[in-house]
């Protein structure tokens, strides 16, 4: 049918932590457009593994007392048990603790280091003088040097949002031990990404990417590239570099390689030819699945790293955007952290993939599970409308016609129009826009159904002689449940093949315009396919995700070595999300300086009906006795924020660059206290 070779990738999930609701985003994801990939018969390859190497992966092993190899063996298996009780279908499932991936790491680096992309330089760094060991940013802590919060990381403060370097931290102390970090130099080895800016600039532009990514992109390539530095210092889990002892690869260095290792590791086993996929010459399809957390690393490093190590560059890199849950980030305390495992416990893994797959756009948008909006479509279209054609059509066909279809389709306009939705359904999931798929499935389920209701068989069954009019319509419902399965089958692989049990048929494939109804043929008993999801289940999830708290916090503290460096894209703002915004003009009371902090101000205001207190980073522009009795715009409906010198109870709107240039009042005569703005 088709002689596309396609090899498709998902991100490797780290070793340091159990796979949750907002990783299977991605699994799912690529796991659908895969199967749709195979069901069309294309040759299409899905290989992951687990990211094993760097700092937090080996303290984790340490503080349960175990090897880092333990500890990633014992991971590895699990995140795999989850994947596979989602339906997400790997042809291979590797490391990046591998024989392939040391391989080919070392492969790719000598390649670029003969071709003088490597450089190396002393830089100084923070140094565990218990441990041992140097620290990275996140595993300093101490007071923010502009704020003064306590308890703040070392690559930025949660409480003021200022950035700075681990040196400006005061009272630092090292996370692992506590002692006093001192500072050490060492020699770095560096990947001198700029000598790529031509090359990226070229592939960034040429259709690999998203159009939103494409911009962030550009923004990225006109600030300039700096060097990457892919080296670390042992103690560190990972590989050696080579020729040079003691330095270690960072694990963002091998960890896309290993999606090379992978698909090696799974030549070896199924004989297939490497080579074919990856030289320059290839002219078979590469594509990366990634949230757009880590779109740096797929769209500049590793295209320049294989660029740079003559191996093809990808296809396309697909991202997509966040989880939330019930409009907000996953959080621990509400329940709504849920790993696979949970979910698992109580609910069908194929309601998740449907309310994803329904949910799910080739965009970089976020994507909220509600939990009300997700009991409701899966009961109203999986349940309701889908499975219901086989139940209302099954019982007549199993009692009066001995379980057999009629020998001549009645309707076979109605038959010729699901076949010919098979081009446009196609089309979206190709496109990944899998929320248009399943509208179009629904919107065939719709005519089903009232196709059914028009003829109900309930009233015809009662009527003397109209055997063959019963038995006409449940064969055309039945046959044309027959399609909508195939085409949820990339989605809901499990109900589909339940469903072709039922129909007493081979493994579908993707329909074609030539497509038949089964006329003459034998189904066996129909079985309920699918239940509706129970609301106490739901519950049972939360309550059990807040029961983890406590052993979640610790697999998740030990921080995750990408956050922080790059800022995830903007998303645009909802209109809904802005008009949340409770904006008024507010009138200054009172502006006091704070002992201790050079940037806040102290500022108590009227918003009209309430007088708040807020804590506003404008010292440097204002002076105090310039603000009293000025209005400026606050938000008055923030979440009250816990700083180091009290609560504050709003947020002032400032423009500016900032400096001495943050502007904050409004100069407007006729603007009262209170005023909504909006
Ligand atoms: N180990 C790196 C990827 C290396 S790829 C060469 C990593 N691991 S991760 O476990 O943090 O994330 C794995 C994938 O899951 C990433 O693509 C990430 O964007 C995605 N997600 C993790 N949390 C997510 C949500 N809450 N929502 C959607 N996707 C999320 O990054
Ligand atoms: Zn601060």
């Amino acid at each position: 049918m088709s002689d596309r070779k396609i090899l498709v990738t998902s991100a490797l999930p780290y070793a340091n932590g159990p796979i949750h609701l907002g990783h299977l985003v991605e699994y799912i994801q690529t796991d659908i457009w895969v199967r749709f990939q195979k069901q069309r018969g294309n040759r299409c390859y899905f290989v992951c593994a687990d990211d094993t190497h760097g700092t937090p992966i080996m303290l984790k092993a340490d503080r349960e007392g175990i090897t880092p190899e333990a500890l990633i063996a014992q991971v590895g298996k699990e995140h795999l048990a989850d994947f596979t009780a989602f339906g997400v279908a790997f042809d291979n499932y590797h490391s990046t603790h591998s024989e392939e991936n040391k391989i080919f790491s070392e492969l790719i680096y000598t390649r670029l280091r003969e071709a003088g992309h490597i450089s190396s330089r002393t830089i100084t760094q923070a140094y565990d003088p218990v441990k041992n060991m140097f620290l990275p940013d996140r595993f300093i802590k101490g007071d923010c040097p502009k704020c003064g919060a306590t308890d703040q990381y070392g690559d930025g403060c949660e409480v003021c949002g200022a950035t700075y370097s681990p040196t400006e931290l005061k009272n630092a102390v090292s996370a692992i031990s506590g002692e006093k970090p001192i500072e050490k130099d060492s020699v770095h080895y560096f990947f001198n990404l700029a000598d790529f800016t031509d090359m990226l600039a070229a592939w960034t532009q040429a259709g690999h990417l998203q159009a939103e990514v494409r911009n962030k992109l550009a923004e990225w390539l006109e600030g300039g590239l700096q060097q990457w530095d892919i080296s670390r210092d042992a103690p560190y889990f990972g590989f050696e570099i080579p020729d040079a002892p003691g330095k270690y690869f960072y694990v963002w260095l091998d960890a896309p390689i290993g999606y090379m290792a992978s698909f090696k590791n799974l030549c070896d086993k199924q004989s297939l030819n490497f080579d074919e996929f990856w030289t320059t010459e290839s002219n078979t399809e590469l594509y990366h699945f990634i949230g757009k957390d880590i779109i740096y690393f797929h769209a500049l490093f590793w295209p320049a790293m294989l660029s740079g190590a003559n191996f093809r560059t990808p296809t396309a890199i697909f991202a997509h955007g966040f989880l939330t849950v019930n409009g907000e980030k996953m959080s621990k305390s509400r329940g709504t952290f849920i790993t696979a495992r949970t979910y698992l416990d109580h609910l069908n893994p194929e309601y998740l993939r449907y309310y994803f797959a329904a949910k799910l756009s080739a965009g970089v948008d976020d994507i909220d599970l509600n939990f009300d909006d997700f009991s409701q479509r899966v009961n109203s279209d999986l349940v309701g409308k889908v499975v219901n054609i086989a139940s209302r059509c099954s019982g007549f066909i199993n009692k009066r016609f001995a379980n057999s279809l009629s020998a001549e389709c009645s309707e076979p306009d109605l038959f010729l129009e699901f076949v010919k939705a098979n081009e446009t359904i196609a089309d979206f999931y190709e496109a990944r826009e899998f929320g248009k798929a399943m509208r179009e499935i629904m919107a065939l389920a719709d005519k089903a159904n009232q196709y059914i209701d028009e003829k109900k068989p309930w009233l015809v069954a009662k009527q003397e002689g109209q055997d063959a009019l019963l038995h006409d319509i449940c064969s055309v419902g039945i046959n044309l449940f027959r399609l909508l399965a195939v085409y949820l089958k990339p989605v809901i692989p499990a109900l589909a093949t339940e469903a072709e049990r039922f129909l007493n048929i081979e493994s579908q494939t993707w329909p074609t315009h030539h497509s038949q109804p089964l006329l003459n043929h034998t189904v066996n008993d129909f079985k309920p396919l699918m239940t509706r999801v129970d609301a106490d289940k739901i519950a049972a999830i939360v309550e059990a995700s807040k029961e983890n708290l406590e052993k979640t916090v610790a697999q998740t503290q030990a921080p995750v070595e990408k956050e922080k460096l790059f800022e995830p894209i903007a998303d645009v703002v909802d209109f809904n999300d802005f008009a949340k915004l409770d904006l008024r003009i507010a009138k200054i009371i009172k502006a006091e300086s704070i002992e201790g902090s050079d940037k806040l101000l102290h500022l108590i205001v009227d918003i009209g009906d309430e007088v708040r207190t807020i804590f506003a980073g404008i010292k440097s522009a204002y002076a105090p006795e310039d603000l009293e009795g000025k209005l400026t715009l606050v938000i008055a409906n923030l979440a009250p924020r816990k700083m180091r010198f009290g609560t504050s109870e709003g947020m002032v709107l400032a423009a500016g660059p900032g400096g001495k240039d943050i502007w904050i009042l409004s100069p407007d005569e006729g603007a009262v206290a209170g005023m909504r703005v909006k």
